[in-house]
C-alpha cells in the first residue's frame, strides 16, 4: 500500500513544492491549509504539474484540535510533513501573542492527534535563524542554538523542543526537524512559486518585483559588514532541493531507517553568497541591470551563516543540485509567470 502524507499548510510556498515532489516520488498526499496566507493558485499548481486532479485537500485551521483529530480519523496517516505556521520575522515582534498562539498550538495539535491515534512521523519545518549569530562557520547540527531575536525564532526553538520531547515520552511517535537556511526560486515549470503579500520582506522577492518594475529600488541593508564585499553572507538553498530533501527525510521515517527517534538535519548549500553576489548573479543570469542602492543595517540581521550539509548528505543522500543560476532563472520566470496571470 502506498504510504500517505498529511502536508499541513500544503498550499504555501514550501507546502506547494514538497507535495509535488512526494507525489512525484510516488507518495499518497493529503493537502490542508487554512489559506490565511496563499491563495488557491498553489494548489492548482501542484495539480497541473502532477497531472493529478485528485489529491485530497482539506481547508482547515491546524488551531482547532477537533478539526485536527477529524482529519487523522478521516485518512490513515503515515507521516506529517507540518508547514503550517506564521513566518514573518517583524509581524512576530509587534504582535508576539498571534505567532505564540498560532505556531505552538498547531503543532500541539498536530502531536496530540498523533498519540491518540497510535502513533506518527512528524517532520518538523524548523530554520537556521535556530543558530543566531553563530560563532564558527558553517554550522553543524551540533552548534548551540542562541536566544531567539524574534518571537518566530522563537517558536522554532520551544517547536522543536516539544517535538524532542513528545518523540522521548512516546515510542510511537518519532521526529525529524529540518533546519532551512534561505528557500529560494520556483519550481521550473513556473507553475508555483512564492507569492509574498504586500511588500516582500525576503530578499529574491524583492530583487523580482523590482525588476519587474513593482517596486521602483532595491535596497540592499549594510554595505559595511566584515565580510569580503561588506554585505551579509546567507546559503540559499534551491526551493526544488529543500523540497527534494523532505521526501528524503520522510522516506527515511516511514521506512524505519531513522538512527535516533528524533533526528536534526541542515538544509542549505554549504556555500555563502553576499547580497551583491546574489543581486550580480541575478542580473547576470536574467540579462538585466537592477536599480539598487545601499542603506542602513536592518536590526535583527546576523552577518554571516551557512550550513555544514554533511549530515544530511550522508543521512539522508541527499544534496543540493541546482545552481544559483538555475534558481534565479526560476525566481524570474516565476515572477514574469505572475504579472502575465
Ligand atoms: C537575506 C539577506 C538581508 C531584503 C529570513 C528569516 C529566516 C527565514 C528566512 C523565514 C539579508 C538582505 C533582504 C532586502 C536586503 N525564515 N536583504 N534587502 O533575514 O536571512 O532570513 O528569512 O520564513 O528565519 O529571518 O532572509 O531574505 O530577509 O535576507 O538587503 O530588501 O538579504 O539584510 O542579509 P534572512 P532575507
Amino acid at each position: 500500500m502506498k504510504k500517505r502524507i498529511l502536508v499541513s499548510g500544503g498550499a504555501g510556498y514550501i507546502g506547494s513544492h514538497v507535495t509535488v515532489e512526494l507525489l512525484e516520488a510516488g507518495y499518497e498526499v493529503v493537502v490542508a491549509d487554512n489559506m490565511s496566507n496563499c491563495d488557491r493558485s498553489g494548489f492548482e499548481g501542484v495539480r497541473q504539474i502532477t497531472g493529478k486532479e485528485d489529491i485530497p485537500f482539506v481547508e482547515m485551521d491546524f488551531c482547532d484540535a477537533a478539526a485536527v483529530e477529524r482529519l487523522f480519523d478521516e485518512y490513515r496517516i503515515d507521516a506529517v510533513i507540518h508547514f503550517a505556521a506564521f513566518k514573518a520575522v517583524g509581524e512576530s515582534v509587534a504582535e508576539p501573542i498571534k505567532y505564540y498562539r498560532n505556531n505552538l498550538t498547531s503543532l500541539l495539535n498536530v502531536l496530540e492527534a498523533a498519540r491518540s491515534h497510535g502513533g506518527c512521523n512528524i517532520l518538523f519545518s524548523s530554520s537556521a535563524t535556530v543558530y543566531g549569530e553563530a560563532a564558527e562557520l558553517p554550522v553543524t547540527e551540533q552548534s548551540p542554538r542562541l536566544p531567539a531575536t524574534s518571537p518566530y525564532g522563537n517558536t522554532k526553538q520551544i517547536c522543536e523542543d516539544m517535538l524532542r520531547d513528545t518523540v522521548a515520552s512516546d515510542r510511537s511517535i518519532r521526529g525529524i526537524a529540518l533546519r532551512y537556511f534561505n528557500p529560494i526560486g520556483a519550481h521550473p515549470s513556473a507553475l508555483i512559486g512564492e507569492l509574498p503579500r504586500g511588500v516582500p520582506n525576503n530578499l529574491v522577492p524583492y530583487i523580482t518585483q523590482t525588476a519587474i518594475g513593482k517596486r521602483s529600488c532595491l535596497s540592499i541593508f549594510g554595505n559595511d559588514y566584515p565580510t569580503p564585499d561588506g554585505t551579509c553572507l546567507r546559503d540559499y538553498i534551491d526551493i526544488v532541493d529543500l523540497a527534494r530533501a523532505h521526501v528524503a527525510a520522510v522516506t527515511r521515517m516511514v521506512e524505519g531507517r531513522m538512527k535516533e527517534d528524533y533526528e536534526i538535519f541542515n538544509v542549505g548549500t554549504g556555500r555563502p553568497v553576499s547580497v551583491l553576489e546574489l543581486v550580480s548573479a541575478f542580473e547576470q543570469v536574467n540579462g538585466l541591470k537592477l536599480n539598487y542602492r545601499f542603506a542602513d543595517r536592518r536590526p535583527g540581521d546576523v552577518v554571516a551563516i551557512w550550513a555544514d550539509t554533511s549530515l544530511a548528505n550522508r543521512e539522508l543522500g541527499w544534496t543540493a543540485r541546482r545552481t544559483l543560476a538555475e534558481t534565479l532563472a526560476s525566481a524570474w520566470a516565476w515572477e514574469k509567470h505572475l504579472a502575465g496571470r
